[in-house]
């Protein structure tokens, strides 16, 4: 069994950088926003994971439904020999991709180092021929991949390219585009437009573990920044934006408060009731899912979506 691989591609301090430059930027704008990778320390990634186990959250119960049916289909059409994840977490719904396809190398992509380093650890445990060279990177900047055999498949699960803004998302998939290379794929989740209700009980459950996850940011602020943020003086709010077509994520102050950011020099007022944004969950349709993909020079060859047409996975290459 070789020892796991771990790759950061960012210096120590980018990461410290980069969140005084995201807090800095959006709690000085009205309205409110903070990004949703901040997130996952520790405790966020395992948060995320109590989600994927709650009744009312269905993405994940639903691509693997997908991924247990289809993986052989999808082996069969890239035929890869490395597997590169973006936002890769637990790699749990990854292994049936990885038992169906003829791999020599995984390569997981996070910026949760907790995440990263003990899925990489379970799987090399458990399949100790699998070459894993984990990457502590920022998915949404320029990438270096580990150079390994082709053809490559770059798996972007979960609905995570839902969490990125359209402008982001179009500069997203153009960098993906630039990693592949004829005979390489990109497999994409996306979570599907659907009853407003079942949309929004999945982003506000009733154990409140969505509401602990989407608090958890303020503790992230509070411990890199030394921030007086307190998470009970915010509630969550979920609610769909129809005209959008996504599910926004807010934190809502209970009353008009000041928070001070000791490393940014910054007090912040909060008016009560006032809204932060932290989080939005696109929902795709078809049609879009392929314009966006065409827009980056991708060609749509497969979607295949659970019994439900709740979710779904596409194949794309390069035209
Ligand atoms: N793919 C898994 C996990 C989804 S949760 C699944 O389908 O269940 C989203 C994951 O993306 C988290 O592990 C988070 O740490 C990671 N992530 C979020 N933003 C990121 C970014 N900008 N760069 C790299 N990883 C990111
Ligand atoms: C990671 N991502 C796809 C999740 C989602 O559904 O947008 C994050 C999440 N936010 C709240 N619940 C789960």
């Amino acid at each position: 069994m070789s020892p796991l691989r771990v790759t950061r591609t960012l210096p120590e301090d980018a990461t410290d950088a980069a969140l005084r430059a995201d807090v800095l930027g959006g709690l000085t704008v009205t309205p409110k926003w903070l990004p949703p990778k901040w997130f996952y320390d520790a405790r966020g990634s395992e948060l995320f994971e109590r989600i994927t186990e709650l009744p009312e959250y269905y993405p994940t119960r639903a691509e693997r439904e997908i991924l247990t049916a289809r993986s052989a289909e999808i082996a069969a059409a890239s035929g890869a020999r490395t597997l590169v994840e973006l936002g890769s977490g637990s790699s749990e719904k990854t292994r049936y991709l990885i038992d169906a396809l003829p791999l020599a190398a995984y390569v997981p992509v996070d910026v949760s180092e907790s995440a990263l380093t003990q899925a990489g650890e379970a799987l090399i445990a458990e399949r100790p021929a699998l070459d894993v060279h984990a990457l502590i990177a920022d998915f949404t900047a320029p990438l270096a991949l580990p150079d390994t055999p082709g053809p490559r498949l770059v798996a972007f699960l979960g609905g995570t390219v839902g969490n990125l803004l359209p402008a982001e998302r179009a500069a997203f998939l153009a960098s993906v585009r630039s990693l592949l290379s004829p005979g390489d794929g990109l497999l994409l989740g996306t979570d599907l437009v659907k009853d407003e209700r079942v949309l929004v009980r999945a982003y506000d459950d009733a154990s409140g573990v969505t509401a602990a996850f989407n608090k958890n940011v303020l503790s992230v602020v509070d411990r890199e920044l030394g921030a007086d943020f307190d998470p009970d003086a915010f509630d969550h709010v979920a609610l769909w934006d129809a005209e959008r077509e996504w599910i926004e994520m807010r934190l809502r102050s209970r009353t008009a408060q000041t928070v001070k950011v000791p490393a940014l020099n910054l007090a912040v007022d909060f008016a009560a009731g006032e809204e932060m944004r932290t989080e939005v969950s696109a929902k795709f349709r078809r049609e879009g899912v392929t314009a966006e993909l065409a827009a980056a020079g991708l060609d749509l060859t497969h979607w295949w979506t659970d019994a439900e047409d709740r979710f779904a996975l596409s194949l794309s290459v390069v035209r």
